[in-house]
């Protein structure tokens, strides 16, 4: 098997794989300087098992198993590939040699069997999702953007998912995808899905909602209240009475009701995680968002106080707060106005609703003493409400 990839930094990494042995040429640039180590890598099982399905090693996966010191020492080597350390030998089983032609790498001796486990385990717990496995995840507002990617990645991870939104036509398409999704992702876990026509702003349709559902989805595992919207740009004197009372009850009510039903479920469970959507607009307000800020300041004080409220239980509880992603998002506040709603990602690349569903379901797939309480996700050229820079805008 040849895997070719696009390195870590400027590099490229190629491997020739068999069984459980990887020879691999990694090379890299710094400056004018290049460098190159050539590996015997030995495979660990999840590595030979993602190697067995195709998928590509990472090179910062390949370069922590070099036993090069002054690679290592890089200042501008990403933290994990540091804190990985040295080549984990699977129970001494093989001895590793590595050889460099410019940086005077020479051969090492083994990690200790224990250091090894624990590198290993490490490297189990950011590319394996087994801890998804069979888990039932229910999520508000799957239809679209960044809901929808959330569902399709749980599938993908052998998770069952409960879909629910307004519009049935789109969740029915989402579901396919689901199955698709799950089949790539090949576990053999989960493949379980129900689309469940769901308006949030009616108190008694989040009643009903577990009433509603099949029975191998009444334990729910982990809620996503991703439900929301935003309308206009009115400044506070102009905005219509109507679209304040739509936004407070999506965005705030139905997120308080539902969690209230499910936290209840996962006290007696003893289980269980609330992931709700925030946003940078709950921790910076700005002029023309004073009723979406508010809402999304509400979410983030309710967030706050149900975790500290569940200390003492397994249940976890997070705020994931996106910038700008490039969802219907900006076409429902501007009431179907698309090319209004494209100048807001105008000259820049915004996050897609697929970046923040990465951010969920890898909170939900921390290990079970982990909560991960916040995470503020912005893409590159943005760094509040206001400030971003748009490189690619055309004069
Ligand atoms: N996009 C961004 O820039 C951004 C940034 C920060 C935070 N967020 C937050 O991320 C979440 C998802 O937004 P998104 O970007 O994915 O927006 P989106 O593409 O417009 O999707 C919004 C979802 O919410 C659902 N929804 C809206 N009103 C509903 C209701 N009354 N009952 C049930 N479902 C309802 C919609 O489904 P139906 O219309 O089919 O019901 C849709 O599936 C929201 O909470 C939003 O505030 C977004």
């Amino acid at each position: 098997m040849t895997l070719t990839g696009k390195g870590w930094g400027r590099g490229l990494t190629r491997a020739h794989a068999h069984p459980n042995i990887a020879l691999a040429l990694l090379g890299f640039r710094r400056g004018s300087a290049k460098f190159s180590c050539l590996s015997i890598l030995v495979l660990s099982p999840s590595e030979e098992a993602m190697l067995a399905r195709g998928v590509l090693l990472p090179s910062f996966h390949l370069f922590r198993k070099t036993t090069c010191p002054r690679l290592s020492s890089y200042r501008h080597l990403p933290s994990p590939l540091s804190s990985f350390g040295y080549f984990p030998s699977r129970k001494g089983s093989l001895s590793h040699r590595t050889t460099s032609s410019k940086s005077g790498c020479s051969s090492r001796l083994p990690l200790s069997a224990e250091t090894s486990a624990q590198v290993d385990q490490s490297l189990m717990s950011l590319f394996s999702t087994n801890r998804l496995h069979d888990k039932v995840v229910l999520i508000t507002g799957a239809s679209a953007g960044i809901g929808r990617a959330t569902a399709v990645l749980f599938a993908r991870a052998g998770a069952n998912v409960v879909l629910t939104a307004r519009r049935t036509e789109k969740l029915d398409d989402a579901v396919k995808e689901c199955e698709e999704a799950n089949k790539q992702g090949a576990s053999g876990k989960g493949g379980k899905y129900v689309a469940v026509e769901l308006d949030v702003q009616k108190r008694s349709n989040l009643d009903a909602l577990i009433g509603q559902l099949p029975d191998w989805a009444k334990q729910v595992d982990i809620l996503v209240n991703n439900a929301g919207l935003v309308f206009g740009t009115e400044k506070v004197g102009e905005i219509n009475a109507d679209e304040v009372d739509v936004m407070i009850q999506t965005n705030v009510t139905a997120l308080i009701h539902l969690t209230q039903i499910f936290v209840r479920e996962f006290k007696k469970r003893q289980r269980g995680h609330v992931i709700n959507l925030g946003s940078i607009a709950g921790r910076e307000a700005y002029p023309g968002g004073s009723i979406y800020c508010a809402t999304k300041f509400a979410v983030k004080a309710f967030t706050s106080a149900l975790m500290k409220e569940l200390v003492d239980t397994p249940i976890r509880v997070t705020c994931i707060d996106p910038g700008m992603v490039n969802t219907e998002f900006s076409t429902v506040r501007f009431r179907g106005d698309k090319a209004t709603a494209d100048k807001v990602y105008e000259g820049l690349q915004p996050l897609t609703g697929q970046d923040i569903a990465e951010e969920i379901v890898w909170a939900a797939n921390r290990p079970e003493h982990v909560n991960i309480a916040e995470s503020l996700i912005f893409p590159v050229n943005q760094a509040s409400p206001y400030h971003n820079h748009r490189p690619n805008l055309k004069k």
